[in-house]
């Protein structure tokens, strides 16, 4: 049976399970690149949300970039302010903060979160990231995932677009 959640997530609950789909790459100094991606978010009772993702390449199946972490929330006067702390293997580790929102799209209602980092760490031999800003919204059982950077002397824009489809209709929620 899995554990009661804890009351500081229900605001995140719309994104707990596993999620899978495809997404497209770009940037000005890379070439254009299509990725699967998986995402699990889950939680184990604490006042914390797990988060685990990895991706491939859809032209040859090779493991591209990985991330985990753990989202928090904290209440503010007039509703909640989410916190995201995120390791990557390339050497950054991202500290991020923002907001949820509702919205009514097509008769549907979306719930969403917008992070924008205020710490982007870097090893020694990491890219040069400077910022990034998430955004996650879910409409039903498909989520759309948007990622910007600021990397390697550009200013900030797209990096990743995805869009990702409940795997677990009856688990973890
Ligand atoms: C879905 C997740 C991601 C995928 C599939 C992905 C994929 C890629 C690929 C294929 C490249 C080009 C080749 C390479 O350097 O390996 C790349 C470059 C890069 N990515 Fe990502 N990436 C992801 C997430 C991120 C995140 C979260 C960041 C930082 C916040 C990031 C920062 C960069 C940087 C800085 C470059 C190098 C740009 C350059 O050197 O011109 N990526 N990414």
């Amino acid at each position: 049976m899995s554990p009661a959640l804890h009351p500081d997530l229900e605001p995140l609950t719309f994104l707990l399970g596993t999620w899978a789909g495809t997404g497209d790459g770009a940037y000005p100094t890379i070439a254009d690149f299509a990725y699967g991606e998986q995402i699990t978010m889950a939680h184990t009772g604490a006042p914390f949300l797990s988060y685990m993702q990895r991706t491939w390449s859809l032209a040859d199946n090779r493991p591209l970039h990985a991330e985990t972490g753990y989202l928090r929330t904290s209440r503010t006067g007039t509703g909640w302010r989410v916190q995201l702390v995120v390791a990557q293997p390339t050497g950054i580790v991202e500290v991020d903060e923002g907001v949820l929102a509702r919205a009514l799209k097509d008769g549907t209602s979306c719930e969403s979160i917008v992070l924008t980092s205020t710490t982007v760490a870097r090893t020694s031999t990491a890219k040069d990231v400077t910022a990034v800003r998430r955004v996650w919204e879910v409409c039903g059982d498909v989520m759309s995932e948007r990622l910007e950077m600021a990397a390697v002397g550009q200013p900030l824009q797209l990096h990743l677009e995805a869009r990702l489809t409940r795997q677990d209709h009856d688990n973890d929620r």
